[in-house]
């Protein structure tokens, strides 16, 4: 996997993951939350942001697919995995790794509404706002980016490159 150069570096992340589980804890206090991290990208940065969160919560995993070319999503989502509980009446923070033309969560965001949440929030690591196609914004937002393809902490080039502990750029 060739990198260019690192974008993020392993203390920015862990600045803004810390940030973001404050804010959270804040805006959450009193209530149960339920996180629902989208596979396989976000499994890293959840996993992270759980332990920064004060508040009672429960963990669930979704797996979605768009088709097309490895680096762009071809506007066809579908839900490979689905929860594994009802949300209906749940205080829902769907997490994850990245918004690019805003697709995949748009979809997500509409799919998990229709199940009656008391609550739906977004919160993403990172966003590439200049790439937007739909209207949607985070909740939560760590960093945006320019329209670079990245990998690390998560992210992925053809399920390469999910393990290094910073976010970097792709050689193209
Ligand atoms: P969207 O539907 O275009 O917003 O695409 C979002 C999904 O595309 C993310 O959940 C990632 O899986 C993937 N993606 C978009 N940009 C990148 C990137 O720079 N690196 C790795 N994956 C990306
Ligand atoms: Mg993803």
């Amino acid at each position: 996997m060739d990198i260019e150069r690192v974008l993020i570096t392993e203390n920015e992340i862990k600045s803004a993951v810390e940030r973001l589980g404050r804010k959270i804890t804040e805006d959450y206090s009193g209530l149960n939350v339920l996180i629902i991290c989208v596979l396989k990208g976000a499994a890293i940065f959840m996993s992270d942001l759980i332990r920064q969160i004060k508040a009672p919560l429960e963990i669930d995993f979704m797996s979605l697919s768009s088709y097309g070319a490895a680096m762009e999503s071809s506007g066809e989502v579908t839900v490979k995995k689905d929860l594994d509980k009802d949300i209906s009446g749940k205080h829902v923070i769907i997490v994850e790794d990245i918004v690019d033309t805003g697709i995949t969560l748009a979809f997500l965001k509409e799919n998990l509404l229709a199940r009656g949440p008391a609550s739906l929030k977004i919160c993403a690591l990172l966003d590439k706002p200049s790439r937007r196609k739909t209207e949607l914004t985070p909740d939560y937002l760590g960093m945006t980016i320019d329209d670079h393809f990245v990998i690390g902490y998560g992210l992925d080039f053809n399920e390469r490159g999910r393990e290094l502990p910073y976010i970097a750029i792709v050689k193209q």
